[in-house]
């Protein structure tokens, strides 16, 4: 697919339901004992693969055009998959399900597509297998496929996690409700927190204290009638950037969820000069979400790292977009989690994002760091099949002089009409 060069970016953009939290509402919503509406779930193939996956385990979910409807049969209502469990491309599918499976009283199989093979899953089964549970990966990274043999009363511990990862503490905090005591999870830095938020919108004990979690065990847990999901930041991050850096812009994007945890894209465009104003901040389930406007920026380079690069991993490559159209360098440290996402998202921006900027973009094994203001060209460019770095190569074509990119249709992943509000031909 070609992208074509936009003279500006004007109006009010709409953007799916959040993807961290569409998968939760389905999982959480299959663990309680009622019928439960999902508003704005985002219908993004990861998503549509947790679905699947709860269906497997027994669980009723219908999908009725936007909306869909999840009924529980409580915590302990699971039923042992009678196949395995295809995560496709979805890390947070298959790392939250461990979690559950572990618990449970049957054997649980899962496998995924090319990427999620080779992604990283020992980081959740070491803290599973503390717990009690017993794991099995294919090889010694303990790669998919992976099967899981569930067990009843795993062991509440005390993990303190090498990296930060909402989805390895998700897991940790879904084995923890059916373990038989308290678990504490400390983490290096807050990574998102909306496992936490909305269990406990469900009822279960969850406390923090600092970096530290507790879970208590739960002995059953309370759906509320209808989950409304807000549009996610992540998606709305492209268009953040992409007005900031297009001359005679002015965005308005509704509804975007706000968490703390995730807003780390837009602290960092302001420190950038990007002009953004949040309007009509509103609270539901415990989540923030407000109206964002973004306008055309002058935008010169920073230094960023630590605590808040969990706050913005995913917007990385949409960032890294942003600053080689800043005045100056832009160093990123500590984002060798790149690494392992669904493709080598650092890998990926020097090979591809240099082909529009050439000697912009270079990385080491864990920072990331762009020249800003060099002359852009029209390039081809991979996309590794990433939906996020899709997206970012089609934003920054649609800012310099266009890009054609391969597989343009993994942008179904987390966004599916993300190619709507762009200019592009066959
Ligand atoms: C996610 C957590 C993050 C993020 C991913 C979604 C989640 O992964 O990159 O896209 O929904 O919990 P890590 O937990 O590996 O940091």
């Amino acid at each position: 697919m070609k992208i074509l060069k936009l003279n500006n970016l004007r109006g009010e953009i709409k953007i799916p339901g959040d993807k961290s939290i569409s998968h939760r509402s389905v999982i959480f919503s299959s663990l309680g004992n009622s019928t439960v509406e999902i508003e704005n779930f985002l219908h993004g193939a990861d998503c549509l693969s947790t679905v699947e996956c709860m269906k497997s385990f027994g669980v009723d979910v219908k999908i009725d055009g936007e909306k869909i409807f999840v009924t529980g049969n409580g915590l302990s209502g699971l039923r042992e998959p009678d196949n395995i469990l295809d995560a496709g491309n979805s890390g947070t599918t298959l790392r939250l399900l461990l979690g559950l499976a572990a618990p449970q009283n049957f054997v649980t199989t899962f496998t995924g597509d090319g990427s999620l093979r080779q992604r990283p899953m020992g980081r959740v089964i070491k803290p599973l297998t503390e717990m009690g549970a017993s794991i099995v990966g294919r090889n010694e990274n303990k790669n998919l496929p992976i099967t899981v043999i569930g067990r009843k009363n795993l062991r509440g511990i005390t993990y303190e996690m090498p990296v930060a990862s909402a989805q390895v503490k998700s897991a940790i905090i879904l084995a923890g409700l059916y373990a038989d005591g308290m678990t504490t999870i400390i983490e290096p830095a807050p990574s998102r927190d909306h496992t936490e938020k909305m269990l406990s919108a469900f009822g279960a004990r969850i406390e923090k204290f600092g970096n530290a979690i507790k879970i208590y065990p739960a002995e059953n847990l309370t759906a509320p009638e209808k989950i409304i999901v807000s549009n996610d930041i992540s998606s709305a991050a492209y268009w953040v950037v992409l007005a900031a850096i297009i001359k005679n812009s002015a965005v308005t994007i509704k509804n975007v969820g706000v968490n703390q945890t995730r807003t780390g894209i837009l602290d960092v465009m302001k420190m950038m000069g990007a002009t953004i104003e949040l309007e009509n901040l509103r609270e539901s389930g415990g989540e923030l979400s407000a109206d964002i406007k973004i306008f055309s920026s002058n935008l010169r380079g920073v230094e960023i790292g630590g605590s808040m690069i969990p706050r913005l991993i995913d917007e990385i490559p949409a960032l890294a977009v942003a600053a080689a159209f800043a005045e100056g360098t832009t160093i990123i440290h500590d984002v060798g989690e790149l690494r392992v996402k669904e493709s080598d998202r650092l890998n990926a921006i020097v090979n591809e994002f240099n082909k529009i900027s050439p000697r912009s973009f270079e990385a080491t094994q864990t920072d990331l760091i762009i020249h800003g203001g060099q002359e852009k060209f029209f390039a081809e460019c991979k996309t590794y099949a990433d939906h996020r770095i899709a997206m970012a190569l089609s934003i920054f074509g649609a800012a310099a002089e266009g890009v054609e990119i391969d597989n343009a249709d993994c942008v179904k992943i987390s966004y599916p009409n993300f190619f709507e509000v762009l200019k592009w031909e066959k």
